[in-house]
């Protein structure tokens, strides 16, 4: 064996060992960040060292301090897990190592790219001609999207941004509801458009059409873009789309939809209808790493007229090997970048279309156990509609709820975090790991149980 494959054997060893952890180990990290580098001994050696002795060093040393966010019983922000299929092919993405920027350069990428985002469009449910860009999160899948739309409304006008940049062109309205996730604020940050214009949204966060329809209306004409969300972070609610994308078009604006982990309700006959109207949109970005659990990192930037991406990402470079028909390159903002699409094609060659809605409705299943769970303890109340996969909770007054949650942590079956919601400070769960099973959601309730009966 070479020293690759030495070093290749001894990191499946310690992967493995960690994968069957997961089902008994507590959920938090064991230890600190202090800790960590004490254990990696931060002292850079004169010389070289052995691969395989790296890679063990590099393991023994984190492994108390890593969070088993793969763990079933992980329910804090929005992850995902890594489904199996999609974790083994991502070890090959590493070892191929090809560079996914061009059709001519990597064959095999460009072509796994083609079929997994012809079926991500068939999934999802979206128009079937649109590009699809493997970015490496719903935060940057935002910013592409919202990049096209940019252009998009400007060039109507007759400015090109391309060219001339911002500066001394018309100003663009961005319009989104108050409870959009704050990733679209940061891409438009990223894009030089400012702040959104923020619409009304109702007790759920759903944004209220009608206040749209008046705020548009209200600013005059101007390039405009609408930024709509399926799936709230906290109620997991989703927007009126049939409606809001109605009055968005009587104001001629770009519809874009932040659907990070929501735009996955489409995959599920049982609750394809949150999505409904969705299609009509413009541009929609959603995470893989979240509901479809492949590993980090993978957002996908869908937009409608693969031309308006390509205005915006494109670009030309005479070493380069383009393609007429556009490359993968034309669709993202970067340039050097790992194959993505491998895990997605992985993730959804293996669940296929039953599995993928079997996923769906398995996490939206464990929610909802865990509002009737919850909703029986002493003094606890669920306060969102739980339409999906997210639940917030409180337990009576917000230092209570801070107590449960801290013991909750300090118990160590599993990982909640808390928030802040309509005011008041909540326990709040999204259930986003395909290996999560109903007895993950039995031993989590008891341990809120546990921490709530002495909070
Ligand atoms: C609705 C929504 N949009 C955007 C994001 C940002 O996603 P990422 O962390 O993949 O950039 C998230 C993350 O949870 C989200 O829930």
């Amino acid at each position: 064996m070479d020293a690759r494959e030495t070093a290749l054997r001894q990191a499946y060893g310690h992967a493995v060992r960690w994968l069957a952890s997961l089902s008994d180990r507590g959920v938090p990290a064991r230890a600190s960040v202090e800790e960590i580098v004490r254990a990696l001994s931060a002292e850079l050696p004169d010389g070289p060292s052995a691969p395989v002795d790296v890679v063990d060093l590099l393991a023994t040393a984190c492994e108390p301090g890593l969070t088993a966010f793969p763990s079933g019983r992980f329910y804090g922000f929005v992850v995902g897990g890594t489904e199996p299929a999609a974790l083994a092919a991502d070890w090959l993405v590493s070892a191929w190592d090809q560079n996914c920027v061009m059709r001519a350069a990597s064959p095999a990428y460009a072509a796994v790219e083609e079929v997994a985002g012809a079926w991500l469009l068939n999934f999802l449910g979206l128009p079937g001609n649109s590009a699809v860009g493997f970015t490496t999160g719903a935060t940057m899948a935002n910013f592409t999207c919202l990049a096209a739309g940019r252009d998009a409304v400007l060039r109507r006008t007759g400015w090109n941004v391309a060219r001339d940049g911002l500066t001394g062109g018309p100003g663009v309205r961005v319009l989104a509801g108050e409870d959009r996730h704050m990733a679209v604020d940061l891409a438009l940050r990223y894009l030089g458009l400012g702040r959104p214009e923020l619409v009304r949204a109702d007790g759920q966060g759903r944004i209220d059409p009608e206040a749209l329809r008046h705020a548009l209306a209200a600013g005059g004409p101007a390039p405009t873009i609408v930024v709509l969300q399926a799936g709230d972070i906290h109620s997991g609610a989703f927007d009126p789309f049939a409606a809001a994308i109605r009055a968005a078009r009587e104001a001629d604006a770009w519809v874009h939809i932040d659907g990070a982990f929501g735009l996955w309700a489409a995959a599920s006959p049982a609750y394809a209808h949150l999505t409904a109207g969705c299609a009509d949109a413009d541009s929609w970005a959603t995470d893989a790493h979240k509901t479809l659990n492949v590993p980090y990192d993978c957002g996908l930037a869908v937009v409608r007229d693969p031309l308006a991406v390509r205005a915006a990402m494109g670009l030309r470079g005479d070493y380069l090997i383009q393609d007429e028909q556009g490359d993968p390159i034309d669709k993202v903002p970067e340039l050097s970048r790992r194959g993505r699409a491998f895990t997605v094609w992985a993730a959804l060659r293996a669940l296929g279309r039953s599995g993928v809605a079997d996923l769906v409705e398995r996490l939206c299943r464990h929610a909802s156990a865990f509002a009737t769970g919850i909703a029986e303890i002493d003094g606890a109340t669920v306060l969102n509609e739980v339409v999906f996969t997210q639940v917030c909770a409180e337990f009576g007054s917000d230092e209570r709820t801070e107590r449960v949650l801290t013991r909750l942590l300090d118990d160590g079956t599993a990982w909640i975090s808390g928030s802040t919601w309509r005011g008041r400070r909540v326990m709040r769960i999204s259930v986003s790991n395909w290996s999560t099973t109903d007895d993950d959601v039995a031993r989590t309730l008891d341990a809120i149980r546990r921490a709530s009966a002495g909070a």
